[in-house]
């Protein structure tokens, strides 16, 4: 998503099936499929589907960009491997490797540059990371009956948080700019709204198989829902884990002002998408629910919050 930080000259018409590229005053993004794309994002979404052979034992961490990826990996990395890494540990992985890079995503770095076959070197099971939304991941993947967390968030916090990440990398990206874009459903891997609800109406259907879960609720309750990933993930808690505190100890490791504090999180800076470093840190700025208060006005609040709402109505998923 920081591919915004790159500029693009303007162009229009239609290409091949399914993708269209508009003139956009504010950057170029492709519709491809029902979801706007930046052009080298889009070519390594069409390698995923072209290419990624799942397995049926994956399990795929689903978000929308800002929604929380870091935070749900870190936490789905530890629950999975906390027989060979307790979260107690001063070995634990989480200690030397940012959270980003201990559970790869499908299609970045960008699979033109990094190919996918990098995936089928990974031990079963494997736990993988995507933004693409449900309707464009290969069938593959539902075929299969693959498990899939997804992680949704207040659209208000999202699109402050894709605003500060964006202009670490490109000054000049105003909240102005960013909220027109956004509330139009154009930013990286929208509309949101497109994204949320494709999720939300799977888990909806398939709840053994798509577990939907939301940032305000997992930081009100973290230890509730790492239980619930747990359970959703076959491995759920012992009884003694539980009265040992195990949980906690899980809570902790991953949680914003400890993973934060760790040096692998706090300096340097990695690119992790292709030909786009960002500080490591950028991926920890306030964790908060509700920071978009301090960012929005009122009224781009009340907009937002009114188109996001008429999208979803009749869905069932609020916000
Ligand atoms: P803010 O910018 O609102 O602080 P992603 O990982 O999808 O890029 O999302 C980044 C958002 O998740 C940022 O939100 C970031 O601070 C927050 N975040 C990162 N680690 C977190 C954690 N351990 N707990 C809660 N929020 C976290």
């Amino acid at each position: 998503m920081a591919e915004e930080a790159q500029s693009e000259s303007n162009r229009s018409g239609a290409t091949e099936e399914g993708e269209s590229h508009v003139a956009e005053a504010r950057g170029v993004y492709v519709m491809y499929q029902g979801c706007w794309l930046r052009p080298r994002a889009m070519q390594s979404v069409k390698l995923v589907q072209q290419h990624f052979k799942a397995r049926p034992d994956d399990t795929l961490l689903a978000t929308f960009p800002k929604c929380g990826t870091t935070w749900l990996k870190a936490l789905a990395f530890t629950v999975t491997n906390r027989l060979d890494h307790a979260a107690t540990s001063d070995t634990h992985p989480l200690l030397t490797r940012h959270p980003q890079d201990l559970v790869p995503f499908l299609e970045m770095p960008y699979r033109q540059l990094h190919p996918i076959a990098d995936l089928e070197k990974l031990a079963s099971p494997r736990l993988l990371a995507t933004h693409i939304p449900i309707t464009l991941l290969p069938p593959c993947v539902p075929n299969l009956g693959c498990r899939v967390v997804y992680l949704f968030r207040d659209p208000k916090d999202v699109l402050v948080s894709l605003w500060q990440f964006i202009s670490k990398v490109r000054t000049e990206y105003t909240i102005d700019r960013a909220f027109d874009s956004f509330s139009e459903g154009m930013s990286p891997y929208g509309p949101i709204w497109e994204h949320s609800l494709g999720f939300w109406k799977k888990s909806m259907a398939e709840s053994d198989t798509v577990l939907f879960l939301r940032y305000d609720e997992m930081m009100a309750e973290p230890v509730k829902h790492v239980k619930m990933l747990a359970r959703f993930l076959r491995v759920p808690f012992t009884e003694q884990e539980v009265s040992r505190g195990v949980v906690e100890d899980v809570v902790h490791l991953c949680s914003f002002d400890k993973l934060r504090s760790i040096p692998v999180n706090s300096t340097g800076v990695t690119d992790r998408i292709g030909g786009v470093p960002m500080e490591n840190s950028s991926y920890f700025r306030t964790g908060k629910v509700g920071d978009w208060a301090n960012h929005l006005t009122e009224e781009m609040a009340n907009k937002l919050d009114a188109i996001v709402e008429e999208k979803l109505r009749g869905s069932g998923l609020i916000f």
